[in-house]
């Protein structure tokens, strides 16, 4: 066998993988290379264990900066929003935003729905007006069936809201779809849908087959999967903002509030009519949610893939916010699924996550999902501002700068100097070390 393949990895030791990985695929200039792995390992030997139980084959942590956005205030409530993202101005971004609507009133927000959706796909090749006069019966053995699986849910006001049978016959000879729709309450649900479909498939099959008075092949059922869709349209949040236009007075420079609210206006028409804005656009609304959702231990996977199949809804890829001026108002906002959870998966394993559920004030599901949609509205509202006034290199040309600095291990003075010396020249890591050289060998 090739060595560079092996078996019976999973079985091995942190420390054997770590040896057998640096042996076979190490570079030889990296003479530390156990160590880069191992000084990453937390002291804290159970809480490493908890971390390691997440996923398999870990060797590591992969650490990722964890801020604070503060001065958020949404619904009259303020709030201190942890986020994690590695990307250089993000938190700044959002931090700046929250400020500036905080003495104009904040953001509103509202949860439009919670439905959540799990799908069965089988084919059946009988005739189908005898599926849909048999589906009243499925559906009765189905949640018969299944009973045992959501007492806890139900107590808490959750479990199956609706099961309906889709008919796909035009697309494809045979298929059909049983659509469920869930309510989880404060738990993202993905457990406790998937455990449904599943037992939701062996009622199935078995009403086929224990169906004797039906024709051989009205009784031939193939179910081809069940899993839930991590597209959720109607688990729907909104947010916006909202303040007279001469308020936005000051916003940036001497730029006149009015230029300002119609050139910000026009900046997201253009990402309602063109797929390439929109898509930039709209990652850096998801700069903002991404940072929440993984500071409180949600899927960030799921939350990108509805937000991006919603902003498709239409058959036209566009803006997930939208801005109107009406009576010399300005508005933003944005809606936005948001099938995340406060109880369950990492939310209370993971101890930062634990920790940001905490810093929120013990959100439900509810809650936190408005506070991830002002979180992308903010950072939304900063990026197009900084893109319809200064550009956004100016914020980033800092950042990048402080960690050039940062890794030339610049004194304060250093810093000092090289942040007046860069004002007006471009930042590039030959140039920062460069001038922290020329400083250093005049002292
Ligand atoms: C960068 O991560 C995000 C932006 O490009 C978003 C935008 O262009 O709206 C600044």
């Amino acid at each position: 066998m090739n060595e560079k393949l092996i078996s019976g990895f999973s079985k091995w030791s942190k420390q054997e993988k770590i040896d057998w990985l640096n042996a076979r695929f190490g570079s030889e200039t990296s003479e530390n290379s156990t160590s880069d792995f191992s000084s990453f390992w937390l002291e804290n030997e159970s809480v490493q264990e908890t971390i390691d139980g997440f996923s398999e084959n870990t060797i590591s942590n992969f650490i990722l900066p964890y801020g604070i956005a503060p001065n958020f205030l949404i619904n009259g409530i303020p709030y201190a929003v942890p986020m994690v993202i590695e990307e250089s101005s993000v938190v700044a971004a959002a931090s700046s935003a929250a400020k500036f609507w905080l003495s104009r009133g904040g953001f509103k927000t509202r949860v439009l729905s919670t439905v959540k959706i799990g799908q069965i796909h089988f084919i059946w090749q009988g005739d189908s007006a005898l599926l849909h006069q048999l589906f009243p019966a499925i559906k009765n053995k189905l949640l018969t069936e299944s009973k045992h699986l959501g007492a806890n849910m139900i107590k808490r006001g959750g479990g199956v809201t609706a099961i309906e049978l889709l008919d796909f016959n035009h697309l494809e000879k045979g298929l059909y779809q049983i659509r469920i729709k869930f309510e989880t309450v404060n738990s993202m649900g993905a457990n406790f849908i998937n455990t449904h479909l599943e037992s939701f498939s062996k009622s199935l099959r078995s009403f086929f087959d224990s169906s004797d008075s039906l024709s051989p092949v009205n009784q031939d059922i193939d179910v081809i999967m069940a899993i839930l869709s991590n597209y959720t349209p109607e688990c729907l949040v909104t947010a916006s903002v909202s303040c007279p236009v001469s308020q936005l007075q000051g916003v940036y420079k001497e730029m006149k509030a009015s230029d300002f609210a119609k050139k910000f206006r026009q900046a997201v028409r253009i990402a309602e009519i063109d797929i390439y804005r929109a898509t930039t656009h709209n990652k850096g609304i998801f700069n903002g949610i991404d940072a929440v959702v993984i500071a409180t231990g949600n899927d960030f996977r799921a939350v990108e893939a509805a937000g991006h199949a919603y902003a498709s809804r239409d058959g036209v890829y566009k803006s997930l916010s939208h801005c109107h001026i009406e009576n010399d108002i300005f508005t933003f906002s944005l809606t936005i699924p948001l099938a995340i959870g406060t109880i369950g998966g990492l939310t209370h394993l993971h101890p930062l996550a634990k920790k940001s559920l905490a810093i929120l004030g013990e959100p439900d599901a509810r809650l936190l999902m408005q506070i991830i949609a002002a979180v992308g509205l903010a950072q939304n509202f900063a990026a197009i501002k900084s893109l319809i006034t200064s550009g956004i290199q100016d914020g980033h040309m800092r950042m990048h700068l402080m960690n050039i600095l940062a890794h030339l291990e610049a004194d304060e003075n250093e810093k000092k100097m090289a942040l007046t010396h860069f004002t007006n020249i471009p930042v590039s890591f030959s140039s920062v070390r460069e001038f922290i050289d020329s400083i250093r060998s005049n002292k």
